[in-house]
């Protein structure tokens, strides 16, 4: 067997970032730095399960408990094993092989490994220099429309929200579904769920590994009206989130006073850090997350590997197009943030020797 054996959509695929971890403080996750989710740790100490029994076939408890969080209905929701799988449903159901699908650059590295997977094609849309929606190129000509426009705002790696009056013109003028990518919006303080009945083409994504904790146990879910939600539900694989995972998601959801702590310390840390950065030399660009992207001032490999060696990872994005010598770290507590300023100012001290 070798790679031509591959279906000919996946071929060109690799495996995924996958580094060798062992004590280092991560950093290059964008995950919650306070730790596990408390309301979701204390489920999970007391839980007594039956191993032998399925759990919901499309996780009814949690689209239950989201549908109160919301003030929508149960049928809104489609919920399953990160918001991965809300990405591969959306492409598995709404796109042929050989349909375009538009992604924004720089965005989510994964996109076109789900857009490979339901072997449609990928349809670049460079973002403008600050790093904001070109409208006109992610529509594309009259002639040359994308089946699926996908944009995740707050957008990884660069950080920033994109325009609401740019995303509802896209809403307005695509024909097609478009994908709102939310991972990071409770950074933001911004969301589009509550506009699903409004554009019925509108898809948001949330998933509970970032502000939430829980990034371990994969859960993730899309919002969206009650056509679309049914369509992606009857794609989606049955069962495929597991039952531990999704009583630890309705825990972790009945505590918004730590997702409020969360995001309180980093609203406080995350323009200190940033000041850091810029009297070491970096040039951080403007974010909205709980993550920062910066041109570093020295080779982005020396500074990623030195880093490494003092014991901190951190996410480098300096081979990229429009990323060019950049690193995208997570905004830590006072405390983690120091120990990885004073990692940094190490190897920028290690670098001029
Ligand atoms: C923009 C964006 N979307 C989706 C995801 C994936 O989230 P999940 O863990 O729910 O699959 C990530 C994870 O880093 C992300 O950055």
């Amino acid at each position: 067997m070798d790679r031509n054996d591959m279906r000919s959509t996946t071929r060109g695929l690799h495996t995924y970032y996958n580094p060798k971890v062992g004590s280092e403080l991560r950093m290059d996750t964008n995950t919650n730095v306070l730790g596990s989710n408390p309301a979701a740790a204390a489920y999970l100490r007391n839980l007594k399960l039956d191993l032998n029994s399925y759990p919901n076939t499309y996780s009814d408890g949690l689209r239950d408990a989201l549908a109160g969080f919301y003030g929508l209905q149960r049928e809104n929701f489609v919920a399953g094993n990160g918001s991965d799988e809300m990405l591969n449903t959306c492409f598995t159901t709404f796109t042929e092989t050989g349909d375009a699908c538009t992604v924004p650059v720089p965005s989510y590295s994964l996109y076109s490994y789900f857009v490979a997977l339901s072997g449609s094609r990928m349809r670049e849309a460079q973002l403008t220099d600050d790093f904001q929606l070109d409208v006109d190129a992610m529509l594309g000509r009259p002639d040359d429309r994308s089946k699926i426009l996908i944009m995740p705002s707050p957008n990884n790696p660069t950080g920033n929200c994109f325009r609401q009056k740019d995303i509802e013109e896209i809403l307005s003028k695509h024909s097609g579904l478009v994908i709102l990518d939310e991972a990071y919006s409770e950074y933001a303080g911004r969301t589009m769920a509550d506009k699903v009945d409004e554009f019925d083409n509108l898809v948001v994504l949330k998933t509970f590994s970032k502000v939430y904790a829980l990034a371990a146990l994969r859960v993730g879910y899309a919002v969206t009206n009650l056509k679309v939600a049914d369509m992606l539900n009857s794609v989606k694989v049955p069962y495929s989130l597991n039952k531990i995972s999704e009583g630890a998601a309705v825990a972790a959801l009945g505590d918004q006073a730590f997702v409020k702590k969360s995001i309180a310390f980093v609203l406080d840390q995350r323009p200190k850090l940033a000041a850091q950065l810029k009297g070491l030399g970096f040039e951080p660009f403007p974010t909205d997350s709980n993550f920062i992207l910066a041109r570093a001032p020295i080779d982005h490999r020396e500074l990623i590997a030195g880093l490494k060696r003092h014991g901190v990872l951190i996410r480098d994005f300096g081979d990229k197009p429009r990323t060019g010598n950049c690193v995208r770290m997570t905004v830590g507590t006072a405390d983690l943030n120091k120990v990885m300023t004073d990692a940094i100012v190490a190897v920028l001290a290690e670098a001029k020797r």
